[in-house]
């Protein structure tokens, strides 16, 4: 049988993983800088991440969300002291994109309405739901251009009101710095803007932090910059450090009910188990005053290379703008001296997201290769 032929794959088989490195089956070490998509949190193997895992995995793996599950409780509680989200509700799911669909959902089910306000360059994930309001035609299918979505400029506080004065909105998702769009980030003014539209609308405000959650900006959301309190947070990616898990904050004036909504899967007790890892391994590493650390001396170090237009994004969700497409690069950059980035939806935007962890030394690395190999296209 052969696979379904969905994704562009590079010739490169990982069979082992440490802190910020891959390696692939013969042995060949490759400097991590994409996270597999922003998903390494505090390193590939953590040895706490390891361990617990192994330990919870030897006791119980999975039982049923119709049992008590503790850690789901103390998730929730680690959760309050990191994000500062006190009085939210916590639900567990397995992936980004769930937990956007439950996030939209729930805005539905509370609001008793049914139309979505997204922006330009957004993405949310594959379900149904979440792609509907992600801004990509080619990944939209028939049955998910069902759902009543109007998108907007990001910035564009008149447009969303204009869009909420039509009615029936029940809910307004934005990500505070766009991944897969290309990093892109408005103002102070904006996000709080957005809160005050959503209340006088009664529409429910959703951040969706799913690749800027969990310590990837220097702080552990990245909406907790501009002093705003969204209804519903999801988050996924860097929670499980690899293992699938994913999530949403619910402000405590959305009430729950039996039914309103529920999974096999989510919340089992190897996904709190390695979310509760990463959450220790957060804290006593200082990660997070870590990560603004790095990124300060990545942004300097970047000022150097004369071809970089211009850096993008915070903390360790960046972005580095020139003015070709980078594609090739980025090639070369894997090719010839096995560093892994992202590219996003601006062809000329090379993304970078590391593990947290991720020393000087390495960002060091990483410059020389980029202007050995920026060196070969002038
Ligand atoms: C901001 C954002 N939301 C949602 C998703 C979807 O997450 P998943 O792929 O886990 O479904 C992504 C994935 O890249 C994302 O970047």
């Amino acid at each position: 049988m052969n696979l379904f032929d969905v994704y562009p794959l590079f010739d490169i088989t990982p069979v082992k993983a440490k802190d910020v490195f891959v390696y692939d089956e013969k042995g060949k070490e490759y400097l991590d800088l994409y996270g597999g998509h922003a998903v390494i949190s505090i390193g590939h193997t953590h040895p706490v991440y390891v361990n617990n895992i192994k330990e919870q995995l030897s006791k119980l793996g999975f039982y049923s969300n119709a049992l008590q599950n503790p850690l789901q409780k103390d998730l929730a509680e680690q959760l309050t002291k990191f994000s500062d989200c006190k009085d939210y509700q916590l639900f567990l799911c397995n992936s980004g994109a769930e937990a956007n669909e439950n996030a939209l959902k729930l805005a539905s089910f509370h609001t008793e309405k049914k139309k979505v306000i997204a922006f330009h360059n957004s993405f949310h994930g594959r379900t149904s739901a979440a792609v509907a309001v992600t801004d990509n035609a080619k990944i939209i299918a028939p049955i998910n251009a069902q759902q009543e979505v109007e998108i907007v400029g990001l910035g564009d506080l008149n447009a969303v009101e204009n869009a909420l004065q039509k009615g029936n909105v029940c809910a307004v998702i934005v990500e505070i710095i766009q991944g897969v769009g290309g990093l892109n980030e408005s103002t102070q003014e904006f996000y709080q803007g957005l809160e005050v539209l959503c209340t006088k609308y009664h529409a429910v405000f959703i951040v969706d932090e799913v690749q800027s959650g969990f310590g990837r900006t220097g702080d552990f959301f990245a909406f907790q910059k501009y002093n705003i309190r969204p209804d519903i947070i999801s988050m996924a990616k860097g929670m499980g450090n690899g293992f699938p898990i994913g999530g949403i904050l619910i402000s405590s004036k959305i009430k729950a009910s039996y039914g309103l909504l529920g999974t096999t899967f989510g919340g089992n007790h190897l996904a709190c188990m390695a979310s509760l890892s990463v959450l220790e391994v957060l804290e006593k590493g200082n990660v997070l005053e870590h990560v603004k650390e790095v990124s300060a001396y990545f942004i300097e170090q970047s000022k150097a290379i004369q071809q970089i237009k211009k850096s993008k994004g915070r903390g360790l969700l960046l972005g580095l703008e020139f003015d070709f497409p980078i594609q090739k690069l980025r090639e070369n950059l894997i090719v010839n001296q096995h560093i892994f980035t992202g590219n996003s939806k601006n062809p000329n935007l090379l993304r970078i997201l590391p593990p947290l962890t991720i020393q000087k030394k390495h960002i060091d690395h990483f410059f020389e290769a980029l202007k050995t190999e920026l060196n070969k296209f002038t």
